[in-house]
C-alpha cells in the first residue's frame, strides 16, 4: 500500500520537545483511550505513530508480559523515543503506518494521534484490521477538531497573500473521516466497535498558549515550507488570530478540543 498523502515528500520534521511542551493534556486521550481495551490474552502490542516514546512505555505497565513495539516514521521522535533506555519488551522501529506489516499478528495495535496524518483510510483501516489476531483489538484517537478556530484561521491565512503565492495552493493534511463511517467499515470488516466523542476543555497556561500547542502539531507542516523571516512573520500574524479566538483569562487560555475515539475487536 502507498502514502499518498501530498505532504508526505515534504520533510516536515517533528520536534518532540516543542510536542511535549503540553505533555499531560496530549497524554489523557491516550489513557481515556488504552482505558477502554480489554486486558485478555495480551501477547504482543504496537503502538504506531508512536513519538517519543512516553506513552508506549506505559503499555508495558499495564501489560508487563507482552512485548511492546512502538512504530513512527520520525527520526527525531524515535531518538528520543530510544533515549528512555527501553527495557527488552519494548521496541521501537522506524516504519510508516500505511505500510507497516507485521510478521506476526498483533493482540493489540494502538494509536493516538497519528492516524489523521496518514492518508486513505478506506485502504488503511482494513489493513490494520487484517494485522490483527483473531480477538484483537485495534485502539484509536484522532483529533476530530478540523472545524475549530486553529484550523479555520490556518486555512483563511494560506488562503491570502503572501501566503498563497508562497506556499501555492492548499493540499489535504488531514484524513479523518465521519464516527459513522468508522463504525460501518469496522462492523463491515467483523469488529465489535466501541466508538466515542470527548470534548476536553485544556486549560493552557503560557504566553501564546495555542501558537505553541500547534507549533508542535498541526502548524509544522506550513512552517516547513517558510524561510526564518517567514516563518516569523506567519506566526505573528496567525499568533494575533488566535489569541483573539481564544482569549487568555485569569486562569489561563481556555482550549477546546474534540476527539473521536473507536476500539474495536475482531471476531475469532
Ligand atoms: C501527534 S504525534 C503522537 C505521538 C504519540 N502517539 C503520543 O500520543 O504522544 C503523531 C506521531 O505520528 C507519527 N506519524 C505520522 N504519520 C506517520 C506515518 N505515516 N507513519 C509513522 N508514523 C507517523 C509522527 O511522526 C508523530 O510522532
Amino acid at each position: 500500500m502507498t502514502n499518498t498523502n501530498p505532504l508526505s515528500s515534504i520533510r516536515a520534521r517533528w520536534d518532540p520537545h516543542q510536542y511535549q511542551r503540553f505533555s499531560d493534556e496530549r497524554s489523557r486521550p491516550f489513557f481515556d483511550l488504552v482505558g477502554r481495551v480489554p486486558d485478555d490474552d495480551v501477547r504482543t502490542v504496537a503502538d504506531l505513530g508512536c513519538g517519543p516514546g512516553n506513552l508506549t512505555s506505559t503499555l508495558l505497565d499495564r501489560w508487563p508480559e507482552a512485548r511492546v513495539v512502538g512504530v513512527d516514521n520520525s527520526p527525531e521522535m524515535l531518538a528520543s523515543a530510544t533515549r528512555l533506555a527501553p527495557p527488552p519488551h519494548l521496541v521501537f522501529t522506524l516504519g510508516d503506518i500505511a505500510t507497516w506489516r507485521s510478521v506476526q499478528p498483533f493482540d493489540r495495535i494502538v494509536s493516538n494521534a497519528a492516524l489523521q496524518w496518514v492518508a486513505d483510510h478506506p485502504h488503511l483501516i482494513p489493513h490494520l484490521v487484517s494485522q490483527l489476531a483473531p480477538r484483537g483489538v485495534l485502539a484509536v484517537q484522532m483529533p476530530n477538531n478540523f472545524s475549530a478556530p486553529t484550523h479555520t484561521c490556518l486555512e483563511a491565512l494560506l488562503e491570502q497573500e503572501p501566503w498563497v503565492s508562497i506556499l501555492g495552493p492548499r493540499q489535504p493534511q488531514y484524513f479523518v473521516q465521519t464516527p459513522t463511517w468508522y463504525a460501518d467499515t469496522l462492523h463491515d470488516l467483523g469488529c465489535t466497535v466501541d466508538l466515542w466523542e470527548t470534548i476536553y476543555y485544556h486549560v493552557l497556561t503560557g504566553p501564546n498558549a495555542v501558537l505553541e500547542w500547534v507549533k508542535g502539531t498541526a502548524l509544522r507542516p506550513t512552517l516547513s515550507r517558510l524561510n526564518a523571516e517567514q516563518q516569523r512573520e506567519f506566526q505573528t500574524v496567525y499568533g494575533d488570530k488566535l489569541r483573539a479566538a481564544y482569549p487568555e483569562g485569569p486562569h489561563g487560555t481556555l482550549f477546546p478540543f474534540r476527539r473521536l475515539f473507536f476500539v474495536a475487536r475482531r471476531r475469532a
